[in-house]
């Protein structure tokens, strides 16, 4: 089966709108896979619920349209999450990237974004969901720990996890150190995810995650070796 058979050029996305709430290395990490070419989309807008996010820099360096909706001016999470929807599907995206968005979402968002909303999240899923990921690992004495991406569902780090970056735990690891190696494994992941995503070799059909057209039984893994990153 060819490539355009195996889906049209219509489903395959390609504009993107990336959503931060701080220092937005992510973001700078899928601006520079388009800019270099190796990411086939167009980041059309830039949205974070902080004003001093730094990632909104980045925006701005690079001719990114981006926009602050400050969740504080809300009267509540679910008005935040109205008006934020509005915001997004006013770019048209194809997909809705959350990277570094510290923002709990509601259901009704998380409905009406369905298998186009991902999020990266700094464990190996299942493996501590929520924060302080670094050092929970490291209290658990883990010898390996990493970085996965996947299509957010209304369970929080919940959603089908399409790939994971593994890195390995030093015995002097602190959880900043920790925090550091696994970012520089997270610039790497995001970028192949949403290629892989923009170029139809992963699709989420029917609810269903599937790569090359057959449904993925496990969580892939990031084919590089991360063990000679320093950390930080
Ligand atoms: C990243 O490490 C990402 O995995 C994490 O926030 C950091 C944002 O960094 N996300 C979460 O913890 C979501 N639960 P960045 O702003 O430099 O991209």
């Amino acid at each position: 089966m060819t490539e355009t058979a195996r889906q049209p050029a219509a489903a395959i996305p390609q504009r993107l709108v990336v959503l931060i709430s701080g220092r937005g290395s992510n973001l700078g990490a899928l601006i520079e896979a388009c800019e270099q070419g190796r990411l086939p989309a167009t980041i059309v807008g830039v949205i974070s619920n902080r004003p001093d996010a730094g990632g909104l820099e980045f925006a701005t360096r690079h001719g990114i349209p981006s926009q602050v909706l400050d969740h504080r001016t809300y009267p509540s999470r679910e008005a935040f999450d109205t008006d934020l929807a509005r915001v997004i599907e006013d770019y048209a995206p194809d997909l809705v990237i959350l990277a570094g968005f510290m923002r709990i979402l509601t259901p009704a968002f998380v409905d009406r974004f369905t298998g186009r909303l991902l999020n990266i999240h700094p464990s190996l899923l299942p493996k501590y969901r929520g924060l302080h990921t670094h050092a929970r690992a490291l209290a658990n004495g883990e010898r390996v720990h990493g970085a996965s991406v996947h299509f957010v569902t209304p369970e929080l780090d919940g959603g089908p996890v399409i790939m994971q970056a593994r890195v390995p735990v030093a015995p002097d690891d602190t959880p900043d150190t920790l925090a550091a190696r696994v970012q520089r494994a997270e610039h790497h992941l995001y970028p192949e995810v949403v290629r892989r995503l923009c170029s139809g070799e992963i699709q989420w059909a029917g609810r269903i995650l599937q790569a090359d057209g057959t449904p993925l039984p496990a969580p892939l893994q990031l084919d590089e070796d991360f063990d000679d990153l320093p950390a930080s």
